[in-house]
């Protein structure tokens, strides 16, 4: 069947599309029907079915004789290691660390909060608490211990499972302080932590509060799996929006099982024993769709990767893990394949691997830029796809359908919806505009299964963040077009949040942390354009009245305040001090012609601005820190 039947076949009888797909699923109770509707505009799918998340993607290979296939590769060139472990292993260790869990109390629907960087354990706690129907929430370890407060007190874990460190290139990442000050922060205090240690350095246990990962996993009574009920959340993630306070996205078992292991043939054109390797983190949506989640479901062997593109030791390490692991699929940002066509750009480290394995390159979590597309295409010599999705989704939104049929690929669009998402152009007015013009896009509601139902005790924010701009639809934040052929474009973000080397980040928090400073009176945060990371962020400081310290010292301070409360991953190293900030009449900062301003581009003087000659000023500053060339 080509793309367009299957696309057609899913509109014209969604509930037979999807309940097709469940057949690959294995339940404990089967669903009689996918949607449930009956509480719209909030849908639930396969609510009566009951099934285990780690069952799928686990015990059933090691059921069907696959226990000895490799499920997970830990290739580490910041340790320099390689550590395999079979679908066998896997639900040993899994079981085992499902049951001490259990031992220590947690049970179905209680929270644990994952702060663990790029090991297997982090993969393994993830199933574990899948196993037991405890509902994760994997923290990224680029999050300072603010932020782990603010998730650690809204989902209220019982449970925080922690590793003692992380490894950045020439830095160990402490991680144990940052749980400890996390925990001293938030309101809602854990039973227990679970610490990881690693050699790299072993952190001290707190007495009656933390246990040693492998201590309290002796002689526990391994786990079984528990059936729960097909709209469990399964996870909680945390994403940014337009404020400081994250938004908990609840991902719900059935459907995301469904969608994902639907996806991985699909979309990725992957089968049974094959390698796929997301480069990404765990903390992200990436790595639990696609590190953890669907090549498991599919029975794939996955790479956890712990290293960089660049610098682990060289531009050609993603070259060596795929012809070392034979790889036949990637998946990344665009962000790393700049970093390494900037370290090395006519492609020399290609030549020392053998990449014949390699079939596929998967982009997505920024606007795939088509020098980077090409620089790819060229010298892999393989397709590059770009595929648009979100944290919301769990899985794309648009794609070109490997599996099905190999569209013809529009570098610039990340080609065209995937069954279960119809997607619309909307005007501010919320109707459809016409092929080639630029809108809000939207997506008609019901979502599929595995997106979003709500948000983690916030069903009111929920509405309002996503389902209230355009009644019967629910609005992706995202701008863009559609094209004579239903190819998409996706261009701008219509909210807050900007993307930094493929990191989703919320310059509204930014702005929170700086306001917070004692000599600024007001601020703001853009994202301006970057060669490496697509954005990066630039803050605009307006101090206090009668404020006399020298103005570096007051960028220094913000800088490390940045760093401190949000964490590195904001990669917040850029700001200046002005003396009024640009705005509209009613009082609006005008941060898009800032945007302008800063990427040295063209812009029209906004008709409601209050003074037009503060852009002459905010101009001059940005020139000071090698932005708004002239
Ligand atoms: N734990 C602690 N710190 C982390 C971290 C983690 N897991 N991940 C990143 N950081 C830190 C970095 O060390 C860096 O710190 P620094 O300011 O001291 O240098 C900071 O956060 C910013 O990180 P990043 O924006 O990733 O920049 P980078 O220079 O370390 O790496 C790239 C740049 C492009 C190589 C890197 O972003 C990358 O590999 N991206 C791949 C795509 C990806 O992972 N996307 C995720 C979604 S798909
Ligand atoms: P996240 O929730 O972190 O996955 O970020 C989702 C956002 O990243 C989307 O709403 C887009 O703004 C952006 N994004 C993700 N994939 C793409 C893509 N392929 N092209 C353009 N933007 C993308």
């Amino acid at each position: 069947m080509s793309y367009r039947e299957v696309y057609e076949g899913w509109k014209s009888d969604p509930e037979a599309f999807w309940m097709k797909a469940a057949d690959a699923i294995d339940w404990d109770t089967p669903p009689s029907r996918a949607l449930n509707d009956s509480n719209a505009p909030l849908y639930e799918w396969f609510t009566d079915a009951r099934v285990n998340t780690c069952w799928n993607a686990v015990d059933r290979h090691v059921k069907a004789g696959r226990g000895d296939q490799v499920a997970l590769i830990h290739d580490s060139p910041i340790t320099n290691s390689t550590h395999k472990i079979t679908y066998a292993a896997l639900k040993d260790r899994v079981s085992r660390l499902a049951g001490a869990l259990r031992a220590k109390g947690v049970e179905t629907g209680d929270r644990v909060i994952i702060y663990m960087p790029m090991v297997p354990e982090a993969v393994e706690a993830m199933l574990a608490c899948a196993r037991i129907g405890a509902i994760h929430s994997v923290v990224f370890g680029g999050f300072a211990a603010n932020e782990l407060a603010v998730r650690i007190d809204d989902c209220a874990p019982k449970c925080i499972i922690a590793a003692s460190c992380g490894l950045e290139p020439g830095r160990v990442v402490h991680y144990k302080p940052l749980l400890d000050g996390a925990i001293e922060l938030a309101e809602a205090k854990p039973e227990f932590c679970v610490i990881f240690q690693r050699e790299q350095q072993v952190a001290e246990l707190i007495d009656g509060r933390d246990v040693d990962w492998h201590g309290f996993q002796a002689g526990v009574e391994p786990a079984d799996c528990v059936p729960v009920e097909g709209d469990h959340p399964a996870y909680i993630l945390y994403t940014s929006g337009t404020t400081g306070q994250p938004k908990g996205v609840v991902r719900p078992t059935a459907g995301h099982l469904v969608a994902l292991h639907w996806t991985m043939k699909s979309i990725y054109d992957m089968d049974p024993g094959e390698v796929f390797w997301a480069a990404s983190d765990v903390g992200w949506v990436v790595g639990h769709s696609y590190i953890c989640y669907g090549p498991l479901i599919a029975g794939n062997t996955s790479i956890v990767f712990e290293g960089k593109p660049v610098g682990t030791p060289d531009a050609g390490t993603f070259w060596r893990v795929i012809a070392d692991h034979k790889v036949k699929s990637l998946f990344t940002a665009p962000t790393a394949f700049r970093a390494i066509k900037r370290e090395d750009p006519k492609g020399e480290f290609l030549g020392k691997y053998d990449l014949s394995s390699l079939e596929t390159l998967f982009l997505a979590g920024e606007r795939a830029d088509p020098d980077t597309i090409e620089w790819a295409q060229d010298k892999l010599g393989v397709p590059v796809i770009d595929h648009w999705w979100q944290t919301e989704t769990g899985f794309a939104i648009a794609a070109n359908p490997l599996g099905i049929e190999k569209l013809p690929v529009k570098i610039g669009s990340p080609s065209v919806p995937m069954p279960g998402y119809d997607v619309q152009v909307l005007n501010d007015e919320g109707h459809p505009l016409p092929k080639g013009e630029l809108g809000a896009i939207a997506v008609k509601l019901p979502l599929p299964p595995g997106t979003l139902p709500t948000l983690w005790n916030a069903e009111e924010r929920f509405k309002s963040s996503y389902l209230s701009t355009f009644p019967g639809y629910y609005e992706t934040g995202d701008a863009g077009m559609i094209d004579e052929d239903g190819y998409l474009y996706i261009m701008a973000r219509t909210d807050d949040v900007i993307n930094v080397a493929g990191h989703r980040l919320s310059t509204g928090a930014m702005e929170e942390v700086l306001a917070s400073h004692r000599d600024v009176a007001e601020c703001a945060v853009i994202g301006a354009t970057d060669a490496l990371k697509g954005q990066l962020p630039l803050g605009f400081l307006c101090t206090n009245a009668g404020t006399n310290r020298p103005d570096e010292e007051i960028v220094a301070e913000c800088v490390a305040l940045v760093r401190e409360k949000i964490g590195p991953v904001a990669a917040f190293k850029h700001a200046v001090v002005v003396d009024r900030l640009p705005k509209t009449r009613s009082g609006k900062i005008l941060r898009g012609t800032m945007v302008k301003i800063a990427d040295s581009q063209d812009y029209k003087m906004p008709a409601t601005i209050d003074d037009p000659a503060i852009l002459d000023e905010i101009k001059l500053a940005l020139q000071g820190i090698g932005y708004a060339k002239a």
